[in-house]
């Protein structure tokens, strides 16, 4: 049974079809990607799953509940977790605050079992200085918060929309070690990447969006050689 399955999801803004009629679905045992140009539709259908927008038509079935009207939180308790492609942490909040935020909206726990939460997972993420205040950390650590307070909720489907973005190479390996010991644990992972190098590594199935349709799928290495996937990446008219 597929953790998510995605039946005509429609996300339209006024005139403007963002997400057209996509279906698909998300196993346990598996990171897949969902890549495609800028504009594509890709945060959108975070955005419509995990209930941060509505959607304008289709289901969303995670592990075989209809959640498609549950508001956001109600879907994050269930266990659908996502990371924000802009990060945004609480600026007057310590790293390890920002992560306890995740405890307690998805998993409604006591303030100090919160803490007792985010503690062990600034240690399964490797977030050292969890004590600072946020403007005092790097790129990578506030990547890590944010991916902290995701992992909160206890997700057993995570949306990592483009985690890599901004990270050195080092840092990017880093992350991508992270990515695969998340995996390990039972976690659904759909990651959102520009960095081709990463979807290479990480995922073992693609969906290639492109002005919201599914353009072509399968694995990165055979869908990266398909024409219309290339076409989509160099540009088109009309
Ligand atoms: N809240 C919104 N209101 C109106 N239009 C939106 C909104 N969010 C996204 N769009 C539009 O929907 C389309 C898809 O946007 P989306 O952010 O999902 O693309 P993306 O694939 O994530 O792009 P990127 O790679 O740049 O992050 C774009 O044309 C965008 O301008
Ligand atoms: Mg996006």
């Amino acid at each position: 049974m597929p953790v998510l399955k995605v039946n005509n999801l429609l996300k339209k803004f006024g005139g403007l079809v963002a997400v057209n009629n996509l279906s698909f679905t998300a196993e346990k045992d598996e990171i897949l990607g969902i890549i495609g140009p800028n504009g594509a539709g890709k945060t959108t259908v975070i955005n419509v799953i995990a209930g941060t927008l509505p959607v304008s038509g289709g289901e969303v079935v995670f592990k075989d509940r209809q959640v498609t009207e549950l508001p956001a939180y109600q879907r994050n308790q269930l266990g659908i977790s996502r990371t924000f492609q802009t990060v945004r942490p609480l600026q007057d909040f310590t790293a390890l605050e920002n992560i306890m935020v995740g405890a307690l909206f998805g998993k409604k726990l006591q303030l100090n079992e919160a803490r007792e939460k985010a503690l062990k997972i600034c240690e399964y993420i490797e977030l050292e200085r969890h004590d600072l205040p946020i403007d005092k950390l790097t790129v990578l650590e506030l990547k890590k918060i944010e991916l902290g307070r995701a992992l909160a909720s206890d997700p057993e489907l995570l949306f990592l929309d483009e985690i890599m973005a901004g990270l050195n190479s080092e840092e990017t390996w880093q992350m991508i070690e992270l990515i695969r010991k998340i995996k390990e644990n039972e976690v659904a992972i759909c990651v959102i990447e520009h960095v081709m190098k990463v979807v290479a590594e990480l995922t073992s199935r693609v969906i290639v969006l492109d002005r919201g349709d599914i353009i072509a799928q399968g694995p990165y290495q055979q869908v990266s050689q398909q024409k219309q996937v290339i076409t989509a990446y160099l540009g088109k008219e009309g």
